[in-house]
């Protein structure tokens, strides 16, 4: 659903042809910038005890007094952060979402502008105010379908508006193909069906998409990535799409992108509880491929290419053990410890790869330690980079995208956990800084280029009731590629 934006200043608001009217509050103590009667029917409220202006409360009218639409709700941010304006316009949109309104409009009751970065969280929120999971499914009710949104801005915002709700739209497209695509059960998601979708995202948009199969991905000498694919019955697959948006010259940007369909941990095999959310452990590669939809929606000036391997990580009489030593297509051998740290195991042979386009830096995002949960919980995810001009542009990004990640240290100490008496380095290194020492590992594959390493592993998908996939970091992906523009 695309968000349009109209010309409205607070005067015009109750006059708006909509079904629904959501309007947020911005802040605890705002004096809202609102005219009557929509100013005097929010005083009432607040008078009578109706609406506390407190952050998360909402407000829901019908056929309010004096104006146009025949649903009003009143959302309270915060502040006035953009962060604060998403989560309301959010909480908003949900208490629209039972009535019958078709047509939305809304608008921010502040002083402030609306600007750019709230016409992007506007198209965002939309988008996940109105998804829903069908796919295998058949009982589930029609997601909310409204027919037109309309964001009503000022005059003097309008352009900034317009970009931000271009910027938006590509950006939940991308978000909503990764939570497709994340949510998909490993059964009916499987390292072909996925390179399948890569390809069809590359048709839509004018992509290069090149898929390897095994016999292609063994002359490539990916030793430790079909390592992992060997115990499972489902082939694997290394996926390579590209979009060209400057001279073939210009060095790439590459994201690399974990494709593992389902992680029962192999022959060192996870416990079973919550083990179908290990569906959700080619969140990285859907990310990549989501950020990879917008940008080339986007059409910037600049070049990407994705890469991911992909395959199942399961225990049978031909998966590997712990203990075995594989090669890797760097030629460094890796003494197989813990056939559940597995991400690595495929990444690396990526990460290698990668050299061949002699990129500007490289991003791999990966759910790829249970250590990173226990670090960052869900909120942040984990960078990973020796580089302070990567971590700032992806800090700048990460702000802008409302999609939060925070830096974790890179020392030359936590590599000792790697050593191995029988190859170059073993998979894992004790528990102590897990996510860090699987970062460690990785590094060791990227001495060719700049380099950063997402762990997703707490912000890619939620447990519980509300169990799915989230779509992240597809907005801090984005902004991170299109900072590159020229
Ligand atoms: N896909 C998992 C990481 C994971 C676990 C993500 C739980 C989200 C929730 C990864 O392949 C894995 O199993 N990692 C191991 C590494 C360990 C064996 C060194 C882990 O985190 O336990
Ligand atoms: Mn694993
Ligand atoms: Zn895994």
């Amino acid at each position: 659903m695309d968000v349009r934006h109209q010309i409205a200043g607070p005067a015009a608001l109750a006059a708006a042809k909509v079904d629904g009217l959501v309007l947020v509050i911005a802040g605890e103590s705002a004096d809202a910038a609102l005219a009557p009667p929509l100013s005097s029917l929010l005083a009432d409220a607040v008078a009578d005890g109706d609406l506390v202006l407190k952050k998360g409360k909402t407000l829901f009218l019908h056929r309010p007094a004096g104006v146009e639409a025949r649903r009003l709700v009143f959302s309270v941010a915060a502040d006035d952060s953009d962060k604060a304006f998403r989560a309301a316009l959010l909480a908003g949109l949900h208490a629209m979402k039972s009535s019958g309104a078709r047509t939305i409009g809304i608008a921010l009751a502040s002083a402030g502008l609306l600007g750019e970065s709230r016409a992007e969280a506007t198209a965002l929120a939309v988008a996940e105010a109105t998804y829903l999971y069908r796919h295998s499914k058949p009982s589930a009710p029609a997601a909310w379908a409204p027919t037109e949104v309309t964001l009503y801005c000022g005059k003097t915002d309008a352009k900034a508006v317009q970009q931000g709700l271009r910027r938006g739209a590509a950006i939940a497209g991308g978000v909503t193909l990764a939570r497709e695509l994340a949510n998909r059960p490993g059964n009916q998601c499987t390292p072909t069906w996925l390179a399948q979708q890569a390809k069809k995202v590359g048709k839509g948009l004018d992509l290069e998409v090149e898929v390897l199969d095994r016999k292609a991905i063994e002359k490539l000498g990916m030793g430790s990535f079909l390592a992992v694919a060997r115990g499972s019955d489902e082939p694997p697959r290394f996926i390579v799409a590209r979009y060209q948006g400057a001279a073939k010259s210009e060095p790439p940007i590459v994201l690399v992108g974990k494709g593992i369909t389902f992680d029962t941990g192999g022959i060192s095999i996870k416990p079973s509880g919550e083990m179908d959310e290990m569906k959700f452990d080619m969140g990285g590669a859907a990310s990549v491929l989501g950020a990879l939809q917008a940008v080339a929606t986007l059409k910037p000036r600049l070049n990407l290419v994705c890469l991911v391997p992909t395959c199942e990580n399961m225990p049978s009489g031909k998966a590997v053990k712990p203990g075995d030593v594989v090669t890797s297509m760097s030629g460094q051998t890796i003494e197989v410890l813990n056939t559940d740290a597995e991400g690595r195991l495929i990444l690396c042979d990526a990460l290698t790869y990668a050299e061949r386009f002699k990129p500007k830096v490289v991003v791999d995002v990966a759910t790829l330690t249970g250590a990173c949960v226990v670090a960052l919980g869900h909120h942040h995810s984990g960078l990973f980079t020796a580089d302070d001009g990567i971590a700032a542009r992806m800090h700048a990004a990460s702000r802008a995208a409302l999609d939060p990640c925070w830096r974790m240290p890179l020392d030359e100490e936590y590599d000792d956990g790697l050593k191995s008496n029988f190859a170059d380095m073993a998979n894992i290194g004790g528990r102590p800084g897990g996510a860090i020492t699987a970062a460690m590992f990785l590094r060791r594959f990227t001495g060719k280029y700049p380099w950063a390493h997402l762990d997703i592993a707490g912000t890619a998908w939620k447990s519980g009731p509300s169990k799915g996939a989230t779509g992240r970091p597809v907005g801090l992906l984005v902004h991170f590629v299109l900072s590159h523009a020229r």
